[in-house]
Order: structure tokens, then C-alpha cells, then sequence
């Protein structure tokens, strides 16, 4: 497997980086994952300037320009056989003595970007759907930056693994639903399609946005607010979104069915047209 770190193309084993580097002392860096279809970023533009929002967060520079990081993308991808993968940046603070205030004067930043096969989700799953627990979002507040500290994301989405489940709803303040551990939620009721504001408390998800808007293009009735605990609990369907997860209905919560138990009519409306909308956009480049 070829990375790319701090300007170089090598294999994954000749990569290095120094045990000071404050990705790995602090977590103090950022990253995006960005999915590929048929060698082609999906939504690149807006995954950019997200990582400039989560680069602005940290108050770190951005090392690349938008080219930069096309550029760099386009030749990983050139570089691995797969036609769909997902692109992995990472960017941290960079390697300095072990201080919790920033380098001063600044340090180079480390900058790594890797591939991998993108596997969209097995078709028994999109029959079945999946499992969820619930916990507290016992995370931070800066939940939009795009932080490599995943720390609690990690311990979350744990929870539910032990459980034998696939994903960890959050509930902040025992009041009202954020996201995932690792993923964004919506809630359907009543046919309409129901999603959290972004705001501080939620990562703002490429896939969110792009479920927004194929509601929004198709007349599907849809509000953004906040979404209260009962209402995940009373909820008909529940769909989970993420760029390597793509469209999931969510069947069953802490134990019990949700609605019938089985994907749901809003699922196979949503999951339709995302599939379509992926392969227009794809087409159209
Ligand atoms: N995670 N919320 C959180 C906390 C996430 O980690 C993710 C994605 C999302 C969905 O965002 P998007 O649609 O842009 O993928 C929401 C990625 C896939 C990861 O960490 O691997």
C-alpha cells in the first residue's frame, strides 16, 4: 500500500513519524474521510472546506491549497486498484517537545494520506437493517471540528459493539439526539424526515447534507431541529448516514424494534435516490 506523507508517495512499512508528533502525544491534528466512486471524489469541494473549518478550529494552517490537495488525492487514487476507495487525511500539529501550548514559533505540520477499498454496505444489511444502542454524549463541545481525538467516539461506538450492535445513538443532556458515534442520524415520523441542526454538538456530515437535499429536490417532507429522546424512541424509522456507511435503516434500539422492526418506506426512498444521485454525479464529471 503507497501513502503519501509530508510531500512523498512511499509503502505504508518506510513511513515514519516522530513519537514527539502531537497527533500522537495530544491527538492535536484533524482528518476527513472522502469516499471515491469509479476513481472519483465524491463532494470534494465541500470535504475541503470542511477540513478548512476543522484546520480553523485547531488554529492550524492549512498546508495544502484546494489544487494541493486535489493533486494529492487524484495520484493516491491513480496509485491503487480499487475503484472505489476512500481517502483518508490526516493532519496534525506536527513534532515538538512535549508542551500542551502550541510550538513557538510554529512547527512543519504532518501531513498523511492513505486509501483504502471502499466497501459499501453488504446488501443483507440493507434488508435487515441494523442494531443500535443508546448512550450519553459524554463528548466535547466542539463536536463539528473533525478532531483526531476520538477518544470518546471510540469508547461510544465500543459500547455498542459489546453490545452486539453496530452503532452508539447520542443523547445529550438526557434531552435530545446529536449524531452517531462515528455516523449522523435521522428520524422519521409521521413521513416526514426529521435531522438535528449542525451546530457545536454534531460533526456536519458530507452524507447529511446530501440527504437534505435529495428530500429537499424531491419534495419529501423534511425539518431540521432538535430531535428529543422520545421521539428517537417513538420514532418510525431511524436512518443512519455516514460517506462509508452511505444510507443504513436502523432496525432495531436498545433491545426493541423500531416501528415494524423492518426498513422502512422512507429507507428505500432515501436509499434509492442517494444511489441515483451518486451515480448522476459521478456520470456528469
Ligand atoms: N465518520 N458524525 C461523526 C462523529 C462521524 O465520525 C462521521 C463520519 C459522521 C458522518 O459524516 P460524513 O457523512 O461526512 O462521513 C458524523 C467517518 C466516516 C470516520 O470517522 O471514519
Amino acid at each position: 500500500m503507497t501513502i503519501y506523507l509530508n510531500g512523498q508517495f512511499m509503502p505504508v512499512e518506510e513511513a515514519r513519524i516522530s513519537v514527539l508528533d502531537r497527533g500522537f502525544i495530544f491527538g492535536d491534528g484533524v482528518y476527513e474521510v472522502i469516499p471515491a466512486y469509479s476513481r472519483k471524489a465524491f463532494r470534494l469541494p465541500e470535504h475541503l472546506r470542511r477540513l478548512q473549518h476543522s484546520l480553523d478550529g485547531i488554529q492550524l494552517a492549512n498546508p495544502h491549497s484546494d489544487s494541493e490537495w486535489t493533486r494529492i488525492i487524484e495520484q493516491l487514487i491513480a496509485l491503487h486498484t480499487s475503484d472505489d476507495q476512500y481517502l483518508y487525511l490526516h493532519i496534525t500539529r506536527g513534532a515538538a517537545e512535549r508542551d500542551h501550548a502550541f510550538p513557538n514559533p510554529p512547527v512543519a505540520p504532518t501531513v498523511f494520506v492513505m486509501s483504502k477499498p471502499l466497501k459499501t454496505p453488504d446488501p443483507a444489511l440493507l434488508e435487515s437493517g441494523i442494531a443500535c444502542i443508546t448512550a450519553p454524549d459524554n463528548r466535547w463541545l466542539r463536536c463539528d471540528i473533525k478532531a483526531i481525538s476520538l477518544l470518546p467516539n471510540v469508547l461510544l461506538r465500543q459500547l455498542a459493539i459489546t453490545a452486539g450492535c453496530a452503532e452508539t445513538i447520542l443523547i445529550r443532556d438526557d434531552a435530545f439526539m446529536t449524531e452517531g458515534a462515528a455516523s449522523n442520524i435521522f428520524v422519521v415520523k409521521n413521513s416526514i424526515l426529521l435531522a438535528p441542526p449542525k451546530d457545536h454538538l454534531m460533526l456536519p456530515g458530507i452524507t447529511y447534507d446530501v440527504i437534505l437535499e435529495i428530500a429537499a429536490a424531491n419534495h419529501i417532507p423534511h425539518e431540521v431541529r432538535r430531535i428529543s429522546k422520545a421521539e428517537v424512541f417513538a420514532a418510525d424509522e431511524l436512518l443512519l448516514t455516514s460517506s462509508t456507511k452511505e444510507v443504513l435503516p436502523i432496525t432495531r434500539l436498545d433491545g426493541q424494534p423500531v416501528g415494524n422492526g423492518k426498513p422502512g418506506v422512507m429507507f428505500a426512498k432515501m436509499h434509492t435516490l442517494y444511489q441515483n444521485f451518486k451515480l448522476d454525479v459521478m456520470r456528469a464529471k
